[in-house]
């Protein structure tokens, strides 16, 4: 047996795969021991097992924009671990989540004003497929059962979000366990009109329409929502077209569907607004979040909703359950004071601005990388990129890792799936930052084979 306490060897217990890691190559990753151990954060960087340090470019799994260490939140969390460390959410309330609640629906756009908290991504989108489903059922319009998704999008790993997500590897061995009648659109993404795209793709809104080819197959009398990222993120950053979701909207409103924007990711200031629902002048009738709104530290995710399906909800006997879901951990205090502070520093630092004016900066230096051999596609919105690399001939994803490795080498944590790799560095990083990236990056895709 190791010492697991005094001479604990990190790389040596890796290779003995007791550590199942998540959408990992788990017996790569480990056969590369320290090269792949995180040990410590501050600000923007990671610290390796080495020690040497790498810049934070998709923000850990796009959830710290504020980067890492901050003391006032590391104080809001010991506070309120020595105050009131868990309170149970069923039948029971608690004031930081309360508080939170409240503020969450000032930030929202207007017309979304309750607020239903789990605690993560998976679980925000989860309730919000079972909240539609229920709104339709509690208006005597139990038909509408469909729940409409995208092709490339992602949603977590629920039996729910996977059902409407559309990342084929996430779905081919679940067949057997989609949730039933789920079908989905196709993704807003057209190389041979937007590659190259900087912001919003001035072509393509007519997309939108295969909502349309949707709703003359199955009728929008068995259809309750349809759920997109406003922005694809998980797929590689996929910017919807000017008027695309818009268009989106209407077609939903027109069949007396739901629309949900899963903002997981864009929520929280990532489109230089809180959501990406103002950035884009869209309002959906739900809004899932999880991820910045505590910057990653304690897991906290939720919905967000209109007063009509909050309403439809609050009928029958007062002292019954309107909604049978929860989460032991919904509206946890610890998440709470977090987000709390990260909402207050949000505020206090302008980080809404600071976004605004890091999104040129960024822009110029992902597209810097245009002249770049095997460089397919390069795309870019809010605090946002994503490069694509042309695949190596019949070894798919080689020259993505290939980039992924001297990117720790040379100082850059990368998030590369396949040969894309995306970008959402943190708030708090400067203009100097994103540009070394960039010189970074050229230097490194240049010598790329
Ligand atoms: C848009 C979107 N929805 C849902 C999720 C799932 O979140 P989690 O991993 O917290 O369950 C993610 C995660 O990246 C996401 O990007």
């Amino acid at each position: 047996m190791p010492d697991l306490k005094n001479d604990f060897d990190c790389a040596a217990t890796m290779r003995t795969g007791r550590y199942w890691m998540p959408f990992t190559a788990n017996r790569y990753v480990n056969a590369q021991g320290e090269a792949r151990v995180l040990t410590a954060a501050r600000g923007a960087y990671y610290t390796m097992g080495d020690g040497h340090k790498v810049f934070d470019s998709l923000s850990g799994l796009w959830c710290t924009p504020l980067g890492h260490g901050n003391p006032r939140i590391a104080q809001a969390l010991y506070d309120q671990a020595t105050s009131l460390d868990f309170a149970p959410s069923f039948q029971l309330a608690n004031p930081g989540a309360v508080r939170l609640a409240e503020r969450i629906a000032n930030m929202a756009p207007a017309g979304l004003e309750h607020v239903f908290f789990a605690n993560s991504g998976s679980e925000a989108v989860d309730t919000a497929l079972k909240i539609a489903i229920g709104f339709h059922k509690l208006r005597d319009e139990g038909g509408r059962f469909r729940l409409i998704g995208r092709e490339r999008g992602y949603h977590g790993v629920g039996l729910g979000g996977m059902s409407v997500g559309g990342i084929v590897p996430n779905r081919k061995m679940f067949a057997t366990v989609m949730v039933p009648g789920v079908d989905h659109i196709r993704h807003p993404y057209d190389h041979a009109r937007m590659a190259f795209s900087r912001g919003q793709p001035q072509c393509g809104a007519e997309m939108a329409d295969d909502l349309e080819r949707l709703v003359a197959l199955h009728d929008a009398s068995t259809i309750a929502a349809v759920i997109v990222e406003p922005v694809q993120g998980s797929t590689g950053v996929l910017v919807p077209p000017v008027g695309y979701l818009q268009r989106l909207r209407e077609i939903c409103t027109q069949y007396g569907i739901l629309l949900i924007f899963d903002e997981v990711i864009t929520g929280f200031g990532r489109m230089g607004e809180n959501f990406a629902a103002q950035r884009f002048g869209v309002r959906p009738d739900m809004i899932t979040f999880a991820k910045a709104i505590t910057n990653g530290i304690v897991p906290m995710g939720g919905v967000i909703v209109t007063p009509e399906i909050y309403n439809t909800f609050m009928t029958g006997p007062e002292s019954a359950i309107e909604f049978a879901h929860g989460y032991t951990y919904s509206g946890h205090p610890l998440a709470a004071a977090v987000a709390h502070v990260v909402l207050d520093i949000m505020e206090e630092d302008n980080l809404l601005s600071k976004v605004r004016a890091l999104e040129p900066v960024l822009e110029e230096a992902i597209h810097s990388l245009r002249d770049l051999p095997h460089v397919h596609d390069l795309r870019n919105i809010g605090l946002t990129a994503a490069i694509e690399l042309k695949p190596r001939e019949g070894k798919p994803g080689a020259r993505g890792l290939e980039v992924f490795e001297r990117g720790v080498q040379h100082g850059l944590l990368l998030r590369v799936t396949g040969d894309t790799i995306s970008f959402g560095p943190p708030f708090i990083s400067t203009p100097e930052q994103l540009r070394d990236m960039g010189a970074n990056l050229h230097r490194i895709i240049a010598t790329v084979a």
